[in-house]
């Protein structure tokens, strides 16, 4: 199989979800509980791990750089710390792939080592904005070099001893604030970040739970360098933003009735639940409680009729990567749905809001993309081709519209589903979903 090939879905009309399953562990924690446990002294032990190639590509960077890691078998990973300074200058580039994640936590991580490194990714990840975090890190004395455009590669200097800084972030994004924080571990000083709306917090709750002090003051998070971090044990919570599909699919589809189980509920994230209810879903929120500092449900999701809505601006950071699938959400709703104030979907692997909008305008739905957002008129979806631009989260989005379309929706370009959600095919089909991915030359 090459991996250059094209891999597509091909989804055929109709069904309904029912059952019970767990989706894959959350992508962003996973992310960070490599770095953390890397840096840490002694071992951590990780289990619901996300094996999807993103954060399989944070855990093969640690090992480049020295750290051994064991796994992921069944999703446990066991790391073995090597302490704030322990990490080692890796013989080659630090590739990425797809996952702005790694990229963009990493560089705050990697401009307070003693040694140079390059991190590099794939065409989607190497046109992606990095200013917005090697802005700050330079005020914060960081040697950084990018394209001229501000795209990677990065080319970061090592050895330079960095200073803190107040920095108030301009746009609401978690990836920005967790670089500065993890840049403020090695910095002199307090370093804190305010942030103009809330983002996910995962950085702050993991940092603290492997000993490390974080405060929070209002909209204010800092902490100060030259602490350590202890070695704990994770437990992933099932990620919220994969759950969303299943959340979308089984609203939309006449007769379903799904559970997912052990979801993570962090309260930055579940902005989804949130909007998908303004509009009418019926989600049960059962068997809340704490994992490991994260709060986890099991959520049931039964079919109803969904009604158009104006998306309230302040969920738009708690929902930043549930547009795609919220948007064949509003495609089968009743009357019209607006979003606004989500500039930001036009920077992710894809351009969000117009690559749904052209996806959905070939299954005949009315949608229009604006500068910030979309217009959607729900309508009958009809079965055609659309493709994904190699973007994970649009791939698995118009495949649960095919529940609802009157047609069979083909999906290009989906090897990239990989990078967060592997296995999404046939999770998807044992509950109900008629989905044949097919490799095509
Ligand atoms: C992430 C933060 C979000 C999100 C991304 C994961 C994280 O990005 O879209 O998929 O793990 O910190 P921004 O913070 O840039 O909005």
């Amino acid at each position: 199989m090459s991996s250059s090939s094209n891999l597509t879905f091909s989804v055929q009309p109709g069904g309904q979800l029912t059952g019970s399953i767990r989706v894959p562990g959350d992508k962003s924690i996973s992310h960070r509980s490599i770095m953390l446990g890397s840096l840490a002294e002694g071992v951590t032990h990780v289990s619901g791990f996300l094996e999807g190639e993103d954060s399989l590509a944070t855990l093969q960077a640690f090992r480049n750089m020295g750290v051994k890691i064991d796994g992921p078998e069944n999703g446990t990973v066991v790391i073995h710390g090597v302490g704030m300074h322990g990490l080692r200058a890796p013989e080659s580039d630090l590739d990425l792939g797809n996952s702005g994640t790694s990229m963009r936590l990493l560089s705050g991580l990697l401009a307070g080592q003693e040694f140079d490194s390059t991190l590099v990714g794939d065409s989607s990840l190497s046109s992606r904005p990095m200013r917005r975090v090697t802005g700050p890190l330079a005020q914060m004395g960081a040697q950084i070099q990018a394209n001229e455009d501000g795209t990677a590669p990065l080319k970061i200097k090592g050895g330079i001893q960095l200073k803190g800084i107040d920095y108030p972030m301009p746009v609401a994004s978690a990836q920005v604030k967790s670089s500065l924080l993890l840049a403020g571990l090695y910095a002199d000083g307090e370093t804190s970040v305010t942030e103009p709306a809330p983002t996910r917090d995962h950085t702050e709750r993991m940092l603290n739970g492997f000993g490390y002090q974080v405060k929070r003051d209002g909209s204010r998070i800092s902490l100060s360098g030259g602490g350590k971090l202890t070695a704990c044990d994770i437990d992933v919570p099932a990620d919220i933003s994969s759950a969303a599909f299943f959340l979308v699919g089984a609203t939309i589809a006449p007769d379903s009735d799904l559970v997912l189980e052990h979801v993570g509920m962090n309260p930055t994230r579940d902005g989804v639940i949130n909007i998908l209810r303004l509009m009418g879903a019926d989600i049960e929120v059962n068997n809340q409680r704490d994992v490991g500092g994260e709060p986890v449900a099991d959520l049931r999701v039964r079919s109803t009729k969904l009604n158009g809505i104006r998306i309230p601006e302040d969920q738009v950071p708690l929902a930043i990567d549930e547009f795609p699938s919220i948007f064949i959400a509003a495609a089968c709703a009743e009357g019209e749905t607006v979003l606004t104030g989500a500039e930001e979907l036009r920077v992710k692997e894809s351009d969000r809001i117009q690559v749904m909008a052209d996806g959905l305008l070939v299954l005949g739905i009315d949608a229009q993309a604006t500068e910030d957002g979309i217009r959607i008129q729900g309508g009958q979806l009809s079965g055609g081709e659309v493709e994904s631009h190699g973007d994970h989260r649009i791939a698995m989005s118009f495949a649960m519209a095919a529940l609802r379309a009157d047609g069979a929706i083909k999906i290009n370009d989906c090897r990239n589903v990989d990078t967060s959600f592997p296995g999404f095919d046939s999770l998807a089909s044992s509950v109900g979903l008629n989905i044949t991915a097919m490799d095509e030359e």
